[in-house]
């Protein structure tokens, strides 16, 4: 890979939900508050990523707005990275009363996570929650950010009939809605394999109403695949086990503990952490990035068996 578009950083793997397929803190423990990157270290950090001309940054978790300095993390990432889209991956319960601060930090785009638009199966779904609030940050962030996306994890049997409702949704608020296969981590693998619905049946029940027709990719790297309903709604289906999209990859990970890799399945990492309160100059830094950059390679498990199992509140999505 020749150059690196999107960083992930995972700022903290705890969440205050617990849907199925995530179970925070249920395969590792959570990485302890001394053993996470400082805000002062997230600031040397982001001048080293913007040595490397990044596009994008991207907030996730666990739930992101749990971290109590987010503010002070995305500031930092907007010094170091002036011309980057700053986002956040979030379940939206915490956002109405941070949003203000987070986007004069820097905050310009926001991608909230609803599994069901019936607040009954939103609580089963996701452990817990108020469906209303995260409907209400929606609104607020789109009213806000320059971009807002909504993401939904399609499961069998649970919100499979739901489809339309979110492409509903996605016309009332304007934001784009992303239906996202389920991906098997290894650690709820039983939970996965029975809820599973493949990117192509989701276009098949979504078909039953409208046709269907897909678009270009807004960006090659972009993990969502494009379409548009008859009647004018663009969605995107992000399906990663039935159509890997490795090849294109150009994003890179940051753990919450400063490990810096360049694939969602990868377990080890370089610890920028280490280098960092070892005493490594920016040079050094920007170095130890460009090394990952330059051997980023897939993981992913239709390529590499072996899987060590982990939660997307570790790995950040
Ligand atoms: N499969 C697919 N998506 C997942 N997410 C978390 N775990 C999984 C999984 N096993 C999604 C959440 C969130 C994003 C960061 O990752 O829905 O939107
Ligand atoms: Fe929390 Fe997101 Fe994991 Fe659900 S998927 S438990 S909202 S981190």
């Amino acid at each position: 890979m020749g150059a690196a578009g999107t960083l992930r950083v995972n700022v903290l793997e705890q969440c205050q939900l617990r849907c199925a397929y995530c179970l925070p803190g249920a395969v590792k423990p959570f990485t302890p508050n001394p053993a996470r990157l400082r805000v002062d270290e997230y600031r040397r950090l982001a001048a080293a990523f913007g040595a490397h001309g990044l596009r994008k940054v991207r907030f996730t978790g666990g739930e992101p707005l749990l971290h109590p300095e987010l503010e002070g993390v995305i500031a930092a990432f907007r010094a170091g990275l002036p011309q980057a889209t700053l986002a956040v991956t979030t379940n939206g319960l915490l956002l109405p009363s941070r949003l203000e601060a987070l986007a004069r930090a820097g905050l310009d785009a926001a991608t909230v996570h609803i599994d069901s638009l019936r607040p009954d199966r939103y609580r089963q779904s996701m452990g817990d929650g108020d469906l209303e609030v995260a409907l209400q940050a929606v609104a607020m962030a789109r009213a806000r950010l320059a971009r807002v996306k909504l993401n939904c994890v399609v499961q069998k049997g649970l919100n499979d009939d739901e489809l339309w409702s979110f492409l509903a949704l996605s016309r009332r608020l304007d934001v784009e809605v992303r239906f996202i296969e389920l991906m098997n981590t290894g650690s709820a693998t039983h939970y996965t394999r029975g809820a599973f619905v493949s990117g192509a049946r989701m276009l098949a029940l979504l078909a039953e109403r409208e046709p269907i027709a897909p678009l270009r990719r807004r960006h090659e790297a972009d993990p969502a695949a494009l379409y548009r309903t008859g009647s004018g709604i663009t969605f995107g289906v992000i399906a990663s086990d039935t159509a890997p999209f490795c090849g294109a990859c150009d994003r890179l990970r940051l753990t919450p503990d400063g490990r810096l890799r360049g694939c969602l399945y990868e377990a080890g990492g370089t610890s920028l952490r280490d280098a960092l309160r070892g005493g490594a100059t920016d040079a050094a830094l920007e170095a130890l990035v460009g090394a990952t950059v330059h051997t980023k390679r897939s993981f992913h498990p239709a390529s590499t068996p072996g899987l060590t199992p982990f939660s997307m509140s570790e790995a950040g999505g």
